[in-house]
């Protein structure tokens, strides 16, 4: 099985990202890093929280992360989308009380599962930036990265250039695409297309005995009608984080191309803009990023999972 520790802000797609991770058996979630995005960084870590309370795994740690982008610059939230609390009409539970782990335990993760950890990140790319300059010579030993961000040469999602995770904090996603190695990453190019849909959430909701069955429809629901305002007619919801997870065991689900990748920095227009050196005779660079979908192999995989 595979070591995951993963950054996140959930979120609902994060959510969803989180219990797939803990239904996969051939998944293990060592750690999760919570930080501003969806919510602020507060929220994130009582919603991951009470998702590991749902699951009986209370005993994997949870980091709380950034709480604000480097630039310092104010943060927007979407509410619209993830619901006030970040998971749609549900409100964990307010008294709950939980222990949380110092930045440092990401250090010791690292050492401990070396080339046997991979690094997910699914949120703005603060924390795991300040990872990389706090832990700079243990992070080289990191098997691979998945980072759910940026849109090349296609719309993006909270500008008409730019996605929302690389436009959060376009410095630290900058770092660490030209830092991380064996990076993989799913832009807007191949999650705008993950689409899942009402039907499928619910049957998997009729179907699976597993502790996230009372609440899988009711926040996915809330997702897809959020979308349905933003694109009437749209057949389901990106599920952008979860296919970020999913591709790490079933890569055979999305194409990929190789480039090194840059994102613009700064408070310019272009602000959070993703690309690549794409003219004729460029090189190919370090990193794979996915840029087609199999949709058939992806909604097969995400019932699999669900109904493990
Ligand atoms: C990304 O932005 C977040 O709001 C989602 O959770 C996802 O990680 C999509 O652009
Ligand atoms: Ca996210």
């Amino acid at each position: 099985t595979k070591k995951i520790l993963l950054f996140c802000d959930p979120g609902i797609d994060d959510s969803l990202a989180i219990i797939y991770t803990l239904l996969d058996p051939d998944l293990e979630l060592v750690g999760l890093v919570t930080s501003y995005g969806n919510v602020t960084e507060d929220q994130a870590t009582s919603n991951a929280y009470y998702l590991l309370d749902l699951a009986g795994q209370k005993n994997i740690p949870i980091i709380p992360g950034a709480a604000q982008p480097v630039q310092q610059e104010k943060v927007t939230y979407y509410p619209d989308i993830h619901g006030a609390e970040g998971i749609g009409p549900i409100q964990p539970p307010a008294d709950m009380k939980y222990q949380t782990y110092p930045f440092d335990t990401i250090g010791i993760l690292i050492e401990k599962y070396q080339k046997d950890l991979i690094i997910v990140d699914t949120g703005r790319s603060t924390s795991l930036a300040i990872a990389f300059i706090l832990f700079d010579e243990q992070i080289k030993q990191v098997g691979a990265f998945y980072i759910m961000g940026g849109a090349f040469f296609v719309p993006g999602n909270v500008t008409p250039l730019a996605e929302a995770n690389f436009y959060g904090d376009p410095t630290s996603s900058n770092y660490i695409c030209k830092y991380a190695n064996n990076l993989t990453i799913t832009p807007l190019n191949v999650t705008e297309f993950a689409l899942l849909t009402m039907e499928t959430v619910e049957y998997v909701t009729n179907t699976a005995t597993n502790p996230f069955t009372i609440l899988l429809k009711p926040i996915f629901e809330y997702y897809y009608k959020a979308y349905q305002k933003l694109v009437p007619g749209i057949k389901g919801a990106p599920i952008h984080d979860l296919l970020t997870i999913m591709i790490i065991n079933n890569p055979a689900i999305a194409e990929y191309i190789y480039y090194d990748v840059s994102v613009i920095d700064g408070t310019v227009e272009g602000k959070g803009l993703s690309y690549i050196d794409i003219r004729p005779g460029s090189q190919k660079g370090k990193t794979r990023i996915a840029v087609k979908l199999d949709y058939d192999g992806f909604i097969n995989e995400f019932v699999k999972v669900m109904l493990a």
